[in-house]
């Protein structure tokens, strides 16, 4: 099936089985910040955002998508974008491999265009679908709070 897709702001056309999920059309594009951890929708580790919206692209099928606009984590600059999350993370020292922050930034990212000023609570709930193997989630999620609150007003 031809769809048209727009990755990272720049339009994309394919032709591919209607079964190809989301994640892995982005990933044999290269999108290698596209993670796949249960491929089944519970830990977030595959999330873009998807014409503003995070989504599990593991459970979302290519042709689904089809004249949307995607952004995966290539797309972010953490030079200036996420410069504080950058230094938190560090500060907190407990991030392991790091497999599971792609995803958690992209909800994140969604959460701020969304709410730029997000309460605790915002936060928490929009992290709620990631999950972090290595730390059980605590430590990431702490640093990204963290790092909100050093950014409120900045975004
Ligand atoms: S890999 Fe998509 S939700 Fe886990
Ligand atoms: S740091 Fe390893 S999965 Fe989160």
């Amino acid at each position: 099936m031809k769809i048209s897709l727009t990755i990272n702001y720049k339009k994309h056309k394919f032709d591919l089985p209607v079964n190809r999920t989301l994640s892995e059309l982005l990933r044999s594009q290269g999108f290698w910040s596209v993670k796949q951890g249960c491929v089944a929708g519970d830990c977030g580790n595959c999330t873009v955002i998807l014409d503003g919206r995070a989504v599990n692209s593991c459970i979302m099928l290519a042709v689904q998508a089809d004249a949307m606009h995607v952004e995966t984590f290539e797309h972010i600059d953490m030079a200036t974008e996420f410069a504080p999350l950058k230094e938190v993370l560090m500060d907190f020292g407990d991030i392991d491999c790091g497999y599971c922050m792609p995803g958690m930034m992209m909800a994140m990212k969604a959460l701020l265009v969304k709410i730029p000023d997000p309460t605790e609570e915002e936060i928490l709930d929009a992290l709620a679908g990631s999950v972090c193997r290595c730390t059980s989630s605590v430590k990431p999620v702490a640093a990204i709070s963290e790092a909100l609150r050093l950014m409120r007003g900045k975004w």
